[in-house]
């Protein structure tokens, strides 16, 4: 099972290579000082989105077997002290952060399971901690090539991508407000949500659209 949980992440992280170059597109993380990386794989991301703020702290919660490689890598990037690996499991705990960062993660799990780890991640935060969940949109009803990486996601994880609606939806749910969307470096997005406990649902037209034009 950890042999698999091993394979899978490194077929993740080279999945991801091609989109490496341009894996930000721009984006930079909302302001807060510790920043939580849940199922970070090799801390790719973490350390990109951490080069440059000096100021954050970074946390990589994964799989023992994950954990170790990551480790590894960041120690020879340097990022040993900044960036604190955790060996861990999100649906039993999630560290304490002021940004929880998941990255190709939720999309692997079905609403329940989804949900399972916003919880952990709303019973442990503070009231305003922001998520940034870096995954491809799905359009509502119109054929678009993201529903092909749908059944892939359907048929190996019993996960799914999600449209706009349907993450606005899942998030609320478990107490948090999405707050914005925007492009990644084509085909992934940024979806940005704060945590509200009392979360309202919002109209429609309040929310933004920006990365359905690839
Ligand atoms: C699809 S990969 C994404 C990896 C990385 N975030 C990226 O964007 O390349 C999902 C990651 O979640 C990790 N993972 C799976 N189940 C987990 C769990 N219960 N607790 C912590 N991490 C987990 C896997 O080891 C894997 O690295």
């Amino acid at each position: 099972m950890t042999d698999l949980a091993a394979l899978h992440s490194a077929a993740m992280a080279k999945d991801q290579q091609p989109f490496a170059a341009d894996r930000l597109g721009g984006y930079r993380l909302p302001p807060g000082p510790t920043v939580a990386d849940l199922g970070g794989g090799d801390g790719g991301l973490l350390t990109e989105m951490l080069a440059g703020e000096p100021d954050r702290r970074g946390i990589l919660l994964e799989l023992p077997d994950v954990a170790a490689k990551a480790e590894q890598a960041l120690r020879s990037e340097g990022l040993a002290d900044r960036i604190e690996v955790i060996r861990g499991d999100f649906f039993e705990a999630v560290p304490a952060a002021d940004i929880y960062l998941m990255s190709v993660v939720l999309c692997g799990w079905n609403d329940s399971e989804a949900g399972r780890i916003l919880s952990n991640i709303a019973a442990t935060a503070h009231d305003g901690a922001r998520l940034v969940l870096k995954e491809i949109l799905v359009p509502d009803g119109l054929p678009h090539s993201t529903k092909v990486t749908d059944d892939v996601k359907l048929a190996l994880t019993g996960g799914h991508q999600r449209s706009e609606d349907e993450w606005h939806t899942l998030l609320a749910r478990h107490g948090f407000q999405l707050d914005r969307i925007t492009p990644a470096g084509a085909p992934f997005c940024f979806i940005e949500a704060t945590l509200t406990n009392a979360a309202a649902e919002e109209p429609e037209q309040s929310r933004q659209m920006s990365c359905l034009v690839w």
